[in-house]
């Protein structure tokens, strides 16, 4: 077992410790990770890093304290509601993360529905197959059900499947925008009449889409409204840690006014200690990442974040023609940052064997199966390196794998 050094150990030993611990992490800089990364260049980078420092130790829950935050925050939220067609009814808060706004959301429609239509049973989220599963996990944690519902063959929600699947107990219609694994948006519009018609709670998981959707519109891509443009949308959470570029532990929660807001809060005094009021799950929030993603929301502005989204879109079409050119197929069609491709020809667990092997982190989709890439500005460079890996992959798939580095992700 690891145990606490008896004695500390001096700054200059533990950065050479950490530094020897990252050697075997994956290569993100030079863009072997289309995964869990979102960059949008060095000097934006270096924003978040100043901004999160300067904040380090000042602590989110405290906002009566830390005048700053609840400045940042208020206008992080203002500038993520104007982006998202809140208009002035809207209101939001901060939280630290795509799960915990997703669980937020659920716990808000769980709570109006107990106060404005209360179902016998088990509560049910409505959901396509392709949705996040912080939705289950929401479900599982807040005592709800989620009934998946099979996607259309463009990988899109089946708004009339979901008709049908529509029960007593259900509550909550979830879309996404887009939704992970292929990277395609939903039809929110008509998953939004049907929660009006039914009387739901219509949440749109834009924690990939909310801070590269909008831009990519502005940039005319032809993507249909997703936001609170939409009649019928009540919520919506929004990740600031991924396609806004700023410190991990940021994302946004949105609502169309104040008396959907109202429900995301929980507010406790039966202690000896006073009024404990949180519109979030976690108590302690990070000051840095509140202070971050105004920063770089400030650094950048719309100028910024357009720049850098025309730049992924073109590095994803890039993907996209290259990988159709090796005779893969784009599974669906996507409208952001995230792709997939599978093969009607070869094997394509093979490719991705191979392609790990040459130190690319490979996430592959199962329905259909395929691999996905979720892209940023690290993958821009190299665009032309993973092709050709690609295209020495499909050569030699069906050959043992004789690289000396074996696949360690
Ligand atoms: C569509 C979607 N929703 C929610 C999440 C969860 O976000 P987080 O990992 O920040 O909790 C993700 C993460 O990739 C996502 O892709």
């Amino acid at each position: 077992m690891h145990r606490l050094p008896e004695q500390g150990v001096g700054w200059a030993e533990l950065e050479q410790q950490m530094q020897a611990a990252k050697a075997k992490d994956v290569d993100w800089v030079n863009g072997r990770a289309a995964v869990y990364i979102h960059y949008a260049g060095d000097d934006v980078l270096e924003v978040a890093k100043k901004a999160y420092q300067m904040f380090f130790s000042e602590n989110g829950l405290g906002l009566r304290a830390f005048h700053s935050l609840a400045k940042f925050e208020s206008e992080v939220v203002g500038m993520g509601l104007s982006l998202l067609n809140g208009g002035n009814a809207g209101r939001g808060a901060m939280t630290t993360g795509g799960t915990e706004s997703i669980f937020l959301a659920v716990k808000a429609a769980r709570d109006w529905a107990r106060q404005a239509r209360p179902v016998t049973g088990t509560p049910e989220i409505l959901l396509a197959r392709t949705a996040h599963p912080a939705f289950d996990k929401a479900a599982h944690f807040l005592g709800l059900h989620t009934v998946r519902v099979p996607v259309g063959a463009d990988f899109t929600a089946d708004v009339e499947a979901m008709r049908g699947a529509v029960t007593p107990q259900t509550v909550m219609v979830v879309g996404s925008a887009p939704a992970y694994p292929h990277g395609v948006v939903d039809p929110i519009a008509a998953l939004a009449a049907l929660a009006t018609e039914k009387n739901l709670w219509m949440h749109v998981d834009a924690c990939v889409g909310g801070y590269i959707a909008p831009f990519a519109k502005k940039l005319g891509a032809p993507i249909a409204d997703f936001d609170f443009a939409v009649s019928g949308v009540t919520s919506i959470s929004a990740d600031l840690h991924k396609y806004g570029y700023t410190a991990k532990g940021a994302s946004t929660l949105f609502f169309r006014d104040a008396d959907a807001f109202g429900f995301m809060a929980y507010d406790f005094d039966n202690w000896p200690r006073g009024r404990y009021l949180t519109n979030t799950l976690v108590g302690t929030r990070p000051g840095g990442a509140i202070a971050a993603a105004w920063a770089v929301m400030n650094y950048l502005g719309e100028a910024g974040y357009l720049r850098v989204t025309e730049r992924i879109l073109a590095t994803r079409r890039a993907h996209e023609e290259g990988l159709r050119k090796l005779g893969l197929t784009i599974w669906g069609r996507p409208e952001l940052g995230i792709l997939a491709y599978g093969s009607e020809t070869h094997d394509i667990r093979a490719i991705g064997e191979r392609l790990a092997s040459k130190g690319w982190l490979v996430g592959y989709l199962t329905e259909p199966m395929g691999i996905h890439l979720m892209l940023n500005l690290t993958h821009e460079p190299v665009v032309d390196a993973y092709l050709a890996d690609v295209a020495w992959a499909i050569r030699t798939a069906d050959k043992p794998i004789t690289t000396a580095h074996a696949a360690t992700y």
